[in-house]
């Protein structure tokens, strides 16, 4: 019997920072690829602790697929909805062609105007925030600054934006409820409708009229010689607003969390302009806001001298991933000048986030303009956990802020 079954990784509230350190440090040293039972024993699936196997399970698409699903509850729940058309649980030829797409939306010359949007927004955020003395670091600052980069991208006019972010907010709210079969309050599906019937009419008038937005390199005709159904468009969207909005503000509030902790890194981070690079990567390995990655395995397999079988449930956990001694140096040490820094926060191989780096330019311009503007930050009150097994940070973050005397415009 594995060691294994003693901790319920479906568990939602298992997941908070920290709580399962000493497990995993177990596991990657005793039991790396174990079987985890559900249901009284009928099924289970297989959870992978080292940096090595996950790598080896999220690159290879041919014995592990994302089709039907790469979330532990939708897999062991029948399979994603979404599964074949959306592109993070699309494998072959689809995908490549969707990635291919979705590429260019994310290329250099789409990024640039965005990453001057994240800057001035995150400074007007923090600045206002900073001049209040505080609050709650993720409803004032952190929660606002994903959405407006995802809605740049998407080519939704600046005159809507209020609206569409207000509505995406109050739709999310469910996918923050880690029960896959909690039901969604009226309110919630009502905003998860409108926001699907307003991306329904604005690819409709890129269709007719493209611009240089995701939506109209979506519209375009495309994978496979033909253009994506509305439906399809709608998932991706979509998939951009679920893959880039609650991660980011988690990997941000977990950031200024870990800097207020470690006062010695928060000095550092003060004194060396240079560090925010390295730091913003340190910040996103220390914080993993996605816990786990799921597969589902192609055909019969081994794995780190376990036997898989066709159809069982792989699922890779970031949190022990990027915590393994065997892949970095002290890993416990929040380091911001880490070097390498391998971590699996964004994935790895096909499914690499394909929002890695509007992720990283929302922090590091976090980072800027703390530096510039704040010179202490303190948590002053208690800081709730987000309840979920696949993504983990504060729900809310309250703290106060000294700011800087006299902020320089230039420095
Ligand atoms: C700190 C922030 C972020 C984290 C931790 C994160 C994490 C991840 C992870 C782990 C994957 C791989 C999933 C898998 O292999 O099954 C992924 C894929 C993806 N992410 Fe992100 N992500 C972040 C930001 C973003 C942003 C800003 C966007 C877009 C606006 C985005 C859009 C996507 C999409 C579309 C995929 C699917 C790619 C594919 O399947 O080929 N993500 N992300």
């Amino acid at each position: 019997m594995s060691a294994a079954v003693d901790v319920d990784l479906l568990d939602p509230g298992l997941h908070a920072r920290g709580e399962l350190d000493a497990y995993w440090r177990r596991m990657r040293r005793d039991d790396p690829v174990s079987r985890h039972p559900v249901g009284g024993g009928a099924r289970a699936f297989w959870a992978v602790a080292r940096h090595a196997d996950a790598q080896a399970v999220v690159r290879d698409t041919r014995r592990f697929t994302s089709a039907g699903g790469n979330m532990l509850g939708t897999l062991l729940g029948g399979g994603d909805p979404a599964a074949g058309r959306m592109v993070v649980v699309t494998d072959g030829p689809f995908h490549t062609a969707l990635r291919r797409l979705l590429a260019r939306g994310f290329g250099p010359r789409a990024l640039g105007p965005v990453a001057r949007t994240v800057e001035r927004a995150t400074r007007a955020l923090l600045g206002a925030f900073v001049e209040r003395g505080g609050g709650d670091f993720v409803a004032e600052v952190a929660a606002r600054i994903p959405l407006r980069a995802i809605c740049e991208l998407l080519g939704v006019p600046t005159a809507d934006q209020e609206r569409v972010l207000r509505l995406t907010n109050a739709a999310m709210l469910t996918e923050q409820s880690s029960d896959a079969a909690a039901e969604p309050a009226i309110e919630q599906r009502i905003a998860r409708n409108e926001i699907l019937l307003y991306y329904t009419r604005l690819a409709a008038e890129r269709r007719q009229a493209p611009g240089s937005d995701i939506i109209s390199l979506l519209v375009e005709p495309g994978p496979e010689g033909r253009s994506l159904t509305d439906e399809e468009v709608l998932l991706n969207c979509y998939n951009l607003i679920i893959g880039g909005d609650e991660t980011a503000r988690l990997a941000m509030a977990e950031g200024i969390r870990a800097l207020t902790e470690h006062p010695d890194q928060w000095q550092r981070l003060r004194d060396e302009p240079e560090l925010t690079v390295s730091g913003t990567e340190e910040i996103l390995r220390w914080s993993t806001p996605v816990v786990h990655i799921g597969r589902r395995a192609t055909h019969d397999t081994e794995l780190a001298g376990r036997t898989i079988a066709a159809g069982d449930v792989v699922t890779v956990w970031n949190t022990s991933a990027n915590r393994d001694e065997a892949a970095f140096a002290d890993p416990g040490i929040f380091d911001l000048a880490r070097q390498p820094n391998q971590h699996l926060t964004f994935g790895y191989g096909p499914h690499f986030c394909v929002g890695a780096e509007l992720a990283r330019i929302e922090i590091r311009a976090l980072l800027t303009e703390l530096r510039r503007t704040v010179s202490a930050v303190e948590v002053v009150g208690p800081v709730p956990a987000l309840v979920s097994n696949f993504l983990r940070g504060p729900a809310a973050l309250p703290v106060a802020l000294t700011p800087k005397k006299q902020p320089q415009e230039s420095s």
